[in-house]
């Protein structure tokens, strides 16, 4: 098989990532409901209670991004940082992969 071939396919199957780890979206679902986002996001990240950010169809790097600045604090949130220090690397990817999708 030619070697364009291969990495072709390779990229296909989500072997050769991006920069930003590519996250999985259906992981990413359970995840949203199992961590209890949902209770404060709402469905699909839309239907926020009170007047907490709507995050569902944000872009996956911005969602990343603000996430693992609260997991190192430099985002300062007496809410969100204890949410985010529960997550991991594939937390993060899987949430931000599933919430820009909606
Ligand atoms: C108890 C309520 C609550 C829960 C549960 C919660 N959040 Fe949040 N979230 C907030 C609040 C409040 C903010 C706004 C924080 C601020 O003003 O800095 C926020 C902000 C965010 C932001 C940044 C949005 C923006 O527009 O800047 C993201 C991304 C986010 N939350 C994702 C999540 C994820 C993923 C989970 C589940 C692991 C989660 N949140 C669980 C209340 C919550």
């Amino acid at each position: 098989m030619r070697t364009s071939a291969i990495i072709a396919m390779l990229a296909l199957s989500g072997l050769i990532n991006t920069p930003l780890q590519a996250g999985d979206a259906a992981a990413g679902a359970s995840a949203y409901n199992a961590k209890g986002c949902v209770g404060c996001h709402g469905a699909a990240g839309k239907k926020p209670i009170a007047n907490y950010p709507a995050i569902g169809g944000k872009p996956a790097e911005f969602i990343s991004a603000e996430l693992n600045k609260f997991r190192s604090g430099e985002r300062n949130n007496p809410i969100m940082m204890p949410m985010a220090k529960g997550l991991n690397d594939a937390d993060v990817a899987n949430l931000a992969a599933y919430l820009a999708a909606q």
